[in-house]
């Protein structure tokens, strides 16, 4: 459920007219809900607490880190997982305390790793040996003690996009699980590391339990040789993933997924930690578009909207389908046609949908693409020296804007033109 509803004939984010923000803030703009996030973000946490397992919920910071959208959850009694420093300080921004904060990512750098210790975070899952080695030096050169998770790689297939499949040996992600024991053994016998945990993500976007469950079984099953080995594990990592509704997938509610890792964990009595992403934002926020032109082609009719790819990547990047729909309600029996929707960027696949039907939209008509919350703003790029784009927070009937516009000032002046470039200088021939 979310609150994008129409009211009175217009597309609303929660008792904020859409028409409004356009018009106050502009378009593109992404539009996030509150009581959107606030549920989402409860009923995942409250499916955890029925199903009986103490667990740490971490966001996935790297599906919407603007800083509000962090503080919101955070309030709520989120922690973080995030995968850079950059993440990291964005979770300590908003106010995340270190030690609900767990750092991921299958490569981090020695300044990366050290400004982890350095804040105190909850944990720090490893990926590599040869990351346990260089963690333990740091770990010990700061007189620490790094409590770690290993993530193991199960070989599970997520049946999920390729791009967002993890959890196969092919994939870059985690140590194969066939060698956990030599690798636990060997984090045990390294100074400044204690291996507390075992950490699993085997993809996005998963619509069915049955790989989870594989994976959770065969975690459970690592846990028990671990401790029969003398490791005292006290906590897995489930990761994130829980798949949503785009167009017509129909994925597990929260309440099925928890009670599914309960089965295969609780026995363990371990502490569980999750990190979703998608799950809490994905259908929590829009991105609100203009039309710019409507072109009727030789071949097809276009819709040429002021929102690009380097706003919303992912059709272009992984044919994500986002629902689309105008803002101001159509009637019930008006006509729909196909039309391709596509973006101002010079190239094709700049491409949100080809053959969409859609009722009438005209030019200078708002539009509004649904589930735009995750993996939106976060993968927005300037590409065509087009502005970052802004993000806006409704609560009720008031709205805040949460990232301003970029301004064009701010983005070219990021550039530099080096002296020896500068018109009448010399220096090059030197
Ligand atoms: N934990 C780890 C270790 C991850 O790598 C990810 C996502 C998550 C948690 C959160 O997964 P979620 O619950 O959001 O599915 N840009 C892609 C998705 C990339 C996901 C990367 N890792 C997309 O737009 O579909």
């Amino acid at each position: 459920m979310n609150h994008f509803e129409y009211h009175n004939g217009v597309l609303c984010a929660e008792n904020v007219p859409l028409t409004q923000i356009a018009q106050e803030v502009g378009t593109p703009v992404y539009v996030y809900s509150r009581a959107t996030l606030t549920r989402h973000y409860t009923v995942f946490a409250d499916a955890f607490r029925s199903a009986g397992l103490d667990a740490k919920i971490c966001y996935a910071v790297k599906a919407n880190s603007n800083l509000a959208v962090i503080a919101l959850l955070g309030q709520l009694g989120a922690g973080a997982d995030v995968v850079s420093e950059g993440e990291l300080r964005r979770a300590l921004a908003a106010g995340i305390p270190p030690d609900r904060i767990v750092f991921s990512g299958v490569g981090k750098s020695e300044s990366e790793l050290r400004f982890a210790l350095e804040t105190g975070i909850h944990e720090i899952n490893v990926e590599s040996e040869s990351e346990i080695r260089l963690l333990s030096r740091i770990a010990a050169s700061m007189n620490v003690t790094a409590e770690i998770a290993v993530r193991v790689n199960p070989d599970v297939d997520a049946r999920t996009h390729e791009k967002i499949s993890t959890g196969r040996k092919e994939n870059k992600f985690g140590i194969d699980i066939d060698r956990a024991e030599e690798i636990y053994a060997l984090a045990a016998s390294l100074p400044g590391l204690a291996p507390v945990t075992v950490a699993v993500h085997i993809g996005s976007q998963l619509t069915d339990l049955g790989p989870y469950r594989q994976a959770f079984r065969r975690v459970a099953q690592l846990v028990e040789r671990l401790r029969s080995l003398g490791h005292k594990i006290t906590r897995v990592d489930l990761g994130g993933g829980l798949g949503i509704p785009y167009d017509a997938e129909n994925p597990p509610l929260p309440d099925a997924y928890a009670k599914m890792a309960a089965e295969e964990i609780a026995h363990l009595n371990c502490q569980v930690m999750l990190e979703p992403g998608r799950m809490i934002v994905g259908n929590a926020g829009i991105l609100l578009s203009r039309a710019l032109v409507v072109k009727p082609g030789e071949a097809k009719r276009f819709l040429i909207l002021d929102a690009a790819m380097n706003d919303l990547i992912r059709p272009a990047l992984y044919n994500g389908h986002h629902g689309l729909r105008p803002v101001k309600q159509p009637g019930a029996d008006a006509p729909l046609m196909p039309v391709d929707v596509v973006g101002p960027v010079c190239e094709s696949g700049d491409t949100f949908a080809k053959d969409r039907m859609l009722p009438l939209i005209e030019e200078g008509d708002l539009v509004a693409f649904g589930t735009a919350g995750a993996y939106g703003a976060v993968m927005a790029s300037t590409y065509n020296t087009r502005l970052l784009v802004p993000e806006v927070l409704v609560d009720g009937d008031h709205y805040a804007v949460i990232r301003p516009r970029q301004t064009y000032e701010e983005l070219i002046g990021m550039d530099r033109i080096p002296d020896w470039l500068q018109t009448g200088s010399k220096d090059h021939a030197a």
